[in-house]
């Protein structure tokens, strides 16, 4: 038996998903411990690409059981929607995925205070979906969870007190009974959807340790958007660090063997807020392009910049990662130097450490280490040492720089686009 969670360790979109769906090939269970559709983890099967929002990538590897947890939480109408979008695309989900009955729900009036926030000055850039929300009632003991939301009394009790308590904010913007009108469409269709999936999700991950199966905890974002140690208050509202799979799964910590951590092999981030190597010249743009870094929830164009070590360095520490997994090296071929971030200048001060302060996050400039590029083509390589040397010292630089061993490195969205370097490491199937 192994237990591993999967957390990007920069601000979201390092390619997750498709390490998700490579390493999952060895899980029996699937995880999403936290977010909501926030989320985007994009992966291409059997030649079609699937953005996941929702639901763990887990569920395209066949036969592989999926759960939604408790920690995450969930738009009904978008997670009807993509259950039925996979299995329009013949992928079976009944009987394989699970959702926690004590996940809390993302219902209309969160969405559109999500939006009132954003219209105004504490705009971050958020996603919309309503996700801040809804973790804000779940905290404030005001959200509603799925079981509760199968009880017709129950339910139409709590979304009534909902909707008197935030009258004064909604009522700007839509009237008390459209909002009811909104919140219970297709309530008996949605109520009857989600029997087929409501499940006692702690218990059933209890029965799955105690059988000694596999399991894979999906993170969702990253470190960066931590509501806890990311760039507050430009982050999500929930937990996309390790320690959270534990709270938002209802596993214990000594269930825990392996973190992953996701990095990108340079930086990106969607959304406002502080990102100190951020590149807002042509080469920024042509990162966007070369990378095609556009938003898979929102198409938003994402900010790109040069890695940045000190990050990842926050996220090795936070996370406990024990190995990291490399993605679009290709994007860097021809680049020459790659500059890497190794350290910050605050207040004409050298800070290797990344810093609480928001002025501090919003100043500090970037110390950099170039080191040479490499102008041979990458992708397609399966094999370590068949990398060009500058790509090897590069990505051995990085390893080194922020203190933890590569375990693969990934260059397009397919499978087979994939070196397996520590053949060590449990999980590479
Ligand atoms: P929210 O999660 O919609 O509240 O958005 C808060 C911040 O997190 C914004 O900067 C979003 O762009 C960012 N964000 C949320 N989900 C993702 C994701 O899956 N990838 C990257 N950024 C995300």
């Amino acid at each position: 038996m192994s237990t591993l969670i999967v957390v990007g360790a920069q601000w979201g979109d390092e390619g997750k998903g498709k390490i998700v769906h490579l390493l999952g090939k060895k899980a029996d269970v699937i995880v999403r411990y936290q977010g909501g559709n926030n989320a985007g983890h994009t992966v291409v099967f059997d030649g079609k690409k699937f953005v996941l929002h929702q639901i763990p990538s887990g569920i395209l590897q066949p036969g592989r059981r999926c759960v939604i947890a408790n920690g995450v939480v969930m738009d009904p109408w978008a997670l009807r929607e993509e259950v039925r979008f996979l299995e329009s695309q013949k992928i079976k989900v009944k009987g394989r995925l699970f959702i926690s009955a004590w996940a809390h729900l993302i219902l209309p009036y969160h969405r559109y205070l999500d939006a009132l926030r954003e219209s105004g000055k504490g705009k971050i850039g958020t996603t919309k979906r309503g996700i801040g929300p809804a973790y804000s009632d779940k905290v404030g003991r005001v959200g509603i969870r799925l079981a509760d939301y199968m009880d017709p009394a129950a339910f139409k009790e709590l979304v009534e007190q909902n909707l008197q308590a935030k009258s004064p904010l909604l009522t700007s913007l839509v009237s008390l009974d459209d909002l009811r009108k909104e919140t219970f469409k297709d309530y008996d269709d949605l109520r009857a959807f989600f029997a087929e999936y409501i499940a006692e999700t702690p218990t059933l991950l209890a029965d799955a340790l105690a059988k000694k199966k596999n399991l894979l905890f999906e993170g969702a974002q990253g470190t960066m958007l931590d509501v806890d140690f990311g760039t507050y208050p430009f982050v999500t509202s929930s937990n996309p660090i390790a320690g959270a799979a534990c709270v938002g799964s209802g596993v214990g910590p000594a269930a825990i063997d392996e973190v992953l951590g996701v990095v990108k092999a340079y930086t990106t981030r969607v959304g406002d807020g502080p990102f100190p190597t951020e590149l807002k010249d042509a080469f920024g743009d042509q990162l966007r392009e070369r990378g095609q870094e556009f938003g898979a929830t929102t198409g938003r164009p994402r900010r790109c910049g040069w890695f940045d070590a000190v990050v990842v360095r926050h996220a090795v520490r936070i996370n406990g990662l024990t190995r990291l997994a490399l993605t679009k090296l290709d994007v860097l071929e021809g680049v020459d130097p790659i500059r890497v971030c190794v350290a910050y200048k605050v207040d004409g001060k050298i800070v290797k450490e990344f810093p609480a302060s928001r002025r501090a996050q919003a100043t500090a400039e970037p110390v950099y280490k170039n080191l040479p590029g490499f102008s041979e083509p990458v992708k397609g390589i399966t094999e370590y040492k068949k990398l060009p040397k500058a790509a090897q010292a590069y990505v051995a630089f990085l390893a080194k720089e922020v203190g933890v061993p590569m375990a693969l490195i990934s260059m397009g969205r397919s499978r087979d686009e994939t070196i397996l370097v520590d053949k060590k490491f449990r999980w590479i199937p």
